[in-house]
Order: C-alpha cells, then structure tokens, then sequence
C-alpha cells in the first residue's frame, strides 16, 4: 500500500501543479471538419476513426462473471431482471412501469433500442422519455415543445431523421466540434446547474458533466391527471455542487403534485420517483470525489492504440476492464481492488436487504389497514398521516440507493447512511402502524406475509417471471432472520 500512496500523492502533486490538466491528456488527433450540428458519429468518425471504433464497441458484450453485482449484457447475453435481483421492488413498483420491467443496464449502443424493446408501459409518457438518450432531445424540444415532449413514443423518434431514432449518448452530446473539448446538450442540466449556483468549470468537472447529463435523478413535469406537463426536471433545489443530499432530494420532491408520477398499488399514495443517482451519490463528499476525480478517470481510462493514446469510449464497468483504470493511480494488484470493490458491495447489499424488506413490511401493513378501514373500522387517523410520512421518508431512501448503479461503490459510506436510515423509518412506520390497527380492535401477525410471487409472475408483454438465480441475497445470510422463505413468499 506505502507504494500505492506515494503514487496516488503523485498524481495529485501533478494534478496541483498543472490544473485543467487532470495528468495526462492525449494528443488529439484530427484528420477534417465536422458541422456544427452534425448528429450522425458516423461523420465525427471519419475524423476520429480510433475514438469513434471504441465508442461502437458499447454494443459487444463484456466478459461473463466477472462483475459480481453488475451482470448483464456479458456474453452469456442474458438481460439481467432487477426485479427478481430484489424482490421487494416488485412489490414497491407494482402500479406502473417499473413494476413491470426493470432490467440491468447495458452499454450506451442500447440506450434507445432497449427502449423500443422494453414493455410499452415503460414510454408511455412518450418523446419526453428521449432525455436522456437520444442527441436530439434537446433541438426537438426547442423546436416543437410540448407536441413533441407529448408525442407517443413512436411519432417522437419518428420526427428525426432514420439514422438519428436508434442513437444512444454521441459525439455530439459531450463535445464541441470546433475543439473537442467538452458539452453539454441537456436542457435539464443547464437548468440544474443554475439551481447549483455554478458557472465555471474545472476541465475535470466538465468531464462529470458528460456523464451527468444522464447517470442523475429527474422527474417528469406531471398534471393532476398524471399526463406529461414538461421537459424532465432536477430536484435539486436548495443544493450545491458538491452536497446533492438525498434530504434535500425528498424534500424537494414531497412540495408539489407535478412530482408525482405514479401510485403505489399497495398503498394507494401518489408516489414520486428517483432515478439512477450516479452523480448526486458519487459528488456527496465521496474519497474519490474528494481526490478530484470524475466519472471518466474510472470508466474511460486512456489506452494506447497502435501510435496513438485515446479515452477508452466504450464507457462500461471497470470491474469488466480488469480494473485497468484503477491502475494509473493503484498499484495493487487487480485482485486487490476487486476485494475491495466486491467487500464495499457485499455490505451494501446486505444493508440494503434490510432497507428493502423494511420498506416492503411496512407497504404491506398499509395494505391491512387500507382494507380494514374500508370494512368500517376506526383508524386513528393522525398515527396514519405519521406513519405515512415516515413511509416516505424510508421508500424513497432505498428508491434513491438502489436505483444507483454501484451498489454502493461509488460513495460506501453515504451509501450505508442512507440505508440505515431508510430501515429506521421504516421500522417506526411499522411500529406505527401496528399501534394504530391494534388500538382499532384488528390483530396483527407477528410475521406479515409479503406474497412477493404475487408481483413477480408474469409481468408485461415479455411475461417476465422471478429468476431464483439472479437474486441479490444478503451474503451474510443475516435477511433470513427477518424474511425467512415463508416469509417472502416467493
Ligand atoms: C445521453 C445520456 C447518457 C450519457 C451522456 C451517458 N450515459 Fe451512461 N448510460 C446511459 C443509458 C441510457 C444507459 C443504459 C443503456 C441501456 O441499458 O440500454 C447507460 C449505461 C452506462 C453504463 C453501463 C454500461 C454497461 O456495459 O453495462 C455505464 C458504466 C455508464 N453508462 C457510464 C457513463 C459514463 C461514465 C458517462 C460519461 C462519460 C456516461 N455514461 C454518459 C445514458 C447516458
Ligand atoms: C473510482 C472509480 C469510479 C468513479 C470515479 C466512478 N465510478 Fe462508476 N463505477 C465504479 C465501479 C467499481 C463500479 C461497479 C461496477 C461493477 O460492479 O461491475 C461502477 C459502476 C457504475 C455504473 C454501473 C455499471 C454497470 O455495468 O451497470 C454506472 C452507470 C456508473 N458507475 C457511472 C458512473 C458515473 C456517472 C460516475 C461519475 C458521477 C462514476 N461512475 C464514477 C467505479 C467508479
Ligand atoms: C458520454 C460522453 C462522450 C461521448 C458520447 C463521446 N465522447 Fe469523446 N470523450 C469524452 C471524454 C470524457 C473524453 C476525455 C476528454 C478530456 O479528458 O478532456 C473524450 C475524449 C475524446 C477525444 C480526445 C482524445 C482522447 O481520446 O481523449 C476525441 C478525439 C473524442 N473524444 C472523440 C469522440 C468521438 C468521435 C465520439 C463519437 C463517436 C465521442 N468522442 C463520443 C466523452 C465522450
Ligand atoms: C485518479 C486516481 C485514482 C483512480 C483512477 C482510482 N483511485 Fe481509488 N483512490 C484514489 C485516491 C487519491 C484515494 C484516497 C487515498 C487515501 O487517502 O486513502 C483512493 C482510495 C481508494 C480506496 C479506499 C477507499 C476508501 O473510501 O477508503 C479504494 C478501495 C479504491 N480507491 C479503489 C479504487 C478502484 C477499484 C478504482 C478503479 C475502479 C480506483 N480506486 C481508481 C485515487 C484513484
């Protein structure tokens, strides 16, 4: 480790000494000019044909069993099920979309096409759900509005050129033709940064904007009907760069009604909705955040091709890479930092069994006294509201955590203080809970049933089932006392 130190203090002297330099910067080679509107990579890539073949290859898939966490899209092409990894989010999301399919992501080639594949449920609020991951979301919006944002599916990629309609993150979406240096070409970021209060950017900044132009939460403007009312939007309101904190997140999405998107079948409440938050958990204060680096030193890392040294465009997982990128700053070995890495996600996975089983109790507790009520007896109506605000506070806490893509990698302890909070909510909602149906004359098991079979049989058009073997069980078995198989119901 001593060897280790003294690298990383290197980087970061060097990082001091030659700022916006973040180390070493390739050498940009250019063999033309490209239009300042130019959509189709195909053109950037006659100018930048090594960049351009390694961005092509998001479409190949990555070496099997390698990720312990992060399957999916490997060569066992098998489309990993996120509901069957955590059951208890069947149950959480029945009621819409992502109660019905939810899959593991795979590389940016996919991003559109696995829209077109995925149940109809999932882009039914329609062109509005292009914003993060078609280029033209942006000039579509600017020029046809909401005819556009409101548009089916369909009609939405059909008002750009064929080409254009399959076309995941691009060229365009993250450079500047004139320079190649970096862009933006999100409405909803530019609007998010002004909440943020910043305008200038380090050139290590600017390459996490790249990548937050997507990997962060937003909601979709709705109207009291639930119809789509406006581009999506970042719940960042009284945050800074540097400090996105989920309180100030739930915060903001609990003030009104255009951030509801959904209702909770079990529950009956109307439901906001976070995210992949790759972004917002990574930038709170995280070690590496912390040591200046961005999304890219991790999942771009440089690679010597033939004379020349390039940014790695096939963005993928760096536990994929064999750590490859880790290795500028780390010199432990690759099995080294796989313990780690593996280490930090086994616990957050643990942890947040617990969260997610919590939370599910207590969704199911709320379906008792729902039931019981309409049968006429008496609930004490300010242990509901109670109950029901710390309901929220715990649902939306794991929604936050486990819609991030790292199981916890990107910032271990943030991670862990999200989830322990959202088992403390929960378990005061149930406590609540069960006051209140117990003082109502009703008797409450002690174990509640979560019949998650229910909620994972046959979902969607694709009748997606439960899968056994993908599921993210606690690897320190210590779930099994709270959920035992009956228990879940699976
Ligand atoms: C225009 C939106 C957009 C931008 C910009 C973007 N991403 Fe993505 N990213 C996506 C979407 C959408 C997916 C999932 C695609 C799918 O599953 O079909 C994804 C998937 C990924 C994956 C999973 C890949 C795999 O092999 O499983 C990683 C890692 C990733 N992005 C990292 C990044 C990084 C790092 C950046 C910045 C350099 C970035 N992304 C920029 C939208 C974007
Ligand atoms: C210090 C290195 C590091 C940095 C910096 C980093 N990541 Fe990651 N990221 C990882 C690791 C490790 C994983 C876990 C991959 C796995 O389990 O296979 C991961 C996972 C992901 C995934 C899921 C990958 C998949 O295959 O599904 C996405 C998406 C992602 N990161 C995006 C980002 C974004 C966006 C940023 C910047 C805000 C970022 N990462 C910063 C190391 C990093
Ligand atoms: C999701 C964002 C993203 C997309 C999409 C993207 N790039 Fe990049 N690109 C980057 C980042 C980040 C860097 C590193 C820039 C830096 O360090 O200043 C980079 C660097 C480059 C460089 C500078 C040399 C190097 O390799 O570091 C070239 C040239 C380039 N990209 C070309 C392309 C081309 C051509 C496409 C489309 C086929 C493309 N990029 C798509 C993010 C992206
Ligand atoms: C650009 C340099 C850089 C890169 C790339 C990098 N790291 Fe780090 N890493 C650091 C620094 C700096 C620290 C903090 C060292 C310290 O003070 O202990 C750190 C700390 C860590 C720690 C201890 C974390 C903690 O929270 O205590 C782990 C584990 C780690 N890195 C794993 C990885 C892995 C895995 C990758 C690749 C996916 C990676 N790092 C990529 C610079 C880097």
């Amino acid at each position: 480790m001593r060897k280790s130190y003294a690298i990383i203090s290197l980087f970061l002297l060097l990082s001091v000494l030659f700022p916006g330099c973040g180390g070493d910067k390739p050498e940009v080679f250019r063999a033309g000019v490209i239009g300042e509107n130019e959509f189709d990579p195909e053109v950037w890539g006659k100018v930048f044909p090594l960049q351009y073949e390694s961005w092509l290859k998001t479409e190949e898939p990555k070496p099997s069993d390698l990720s312990m966490y992060r399957r999916g899209w490997d060569k066992d092409k098998i489309v990993y099920d996120k509901l069957s990894e955590m059951p208890y989010l069947a149950l959480l999301f029945n009621g819409w979309g992502f109660g019905v399919e939810y899959n593991e992501p795979r590389g940016h080639h996919y991003a559109v096409i696995d829209q077109i594949d995925i149940d109809p449920s999932r882009t039914k609020p329609g062109g509005v759900c292009l914003a993060c991951k078609n280029p033209m979301h942006k000039s579509l919006t600017e020029k046809n509005g909401m005819n556009y944002l409101t548009a089916s599916f369909d009609s939405a990629l059909k008002m750009m050129p064929e080409k254009i309609q399959k076309l995941g993150p691009s060229c365009i979406d993250c450079h500047k033709p004139s320079d190649m240096g970096m862009r933006i070409n999100k409405t909803h970021l530019e609007n998010g940064l002004k909440v943020l209060g910043k305008n200038e950017f380090t050139r290590q900044e600017q390459r996490m904007l790249a990548c937050a132009q997507c990997h962060i939460t937003y909601f979709v403007p709705r109207n009291p009907d639930k119809t789509v009312a406006g581009d999506v939007t970042l719940p960042w309101t009284g945050a800074k760069w540097g400090s996105i904190s989920i309180e100030g997140i739930i915060k903001d999405l609990l003030t009104d009604t255009k951030r509801i998107e959904w209702k909770q079948k079990i529950t009956g409440f109307d439901m906001p909705f976070i995210r992949h938050p790759e972004f917002e958990l990574f930038t709170k204060g995280s070690t590496h955040f912390n040591a200046g680096l961005s999304c890219p030193d991790c999942h771009m890392p440089y690679r010597r091709s033939g004379s020349y040294k390039i940014s790695v465009h096939d963005v993928t997982s760096p536990v994929k890479q064999d750590f490859v990128a880790c290795a500028q700053c780390h010199t432990d070995k690759a099995d080294w930092l796989r313990k780690q890495v593996f280490t930090t996600q086994e616990r957050t996975a643990s942890m947040q069994n617990r969260a997610g089983y919590a939370v599910a109790t207590v969704a199911k507790l709320f379906e008792m006294v729902n039931e019981n009520q309409a049968k006429g007896k008496k609930i004490d109506q300010g242990l509901y509201a109670k109950a029901k605000d710390a309901y929220m506070q715990g649902y939306l806490r794991l929604n936050f955590i486990s819609a991030e893509n790292s199981m916890g990698f990107h910032n271990p302890t943030e991670t862990a203080r999200i989830l322990s909070d959202s088992t403390a909510f929960a378990n005061k909602a149930e406590a609540m809970l069960r006051q209140a149906l117990t003082s109502a004359g009703v008797s409450v098991p002690e174990k509640i049933n979560l019949e998650l079979g229910k909620y994972l049989t046959n979902r969607g058009i694709h009748k997606r089932n439960f899968v056994p073997g993908q599921e993210f069980k606690d690897p320190y078995g210590t779930q099994d006392y709270f959920t035992p198989k009956d228990v879940k119901g699976l």
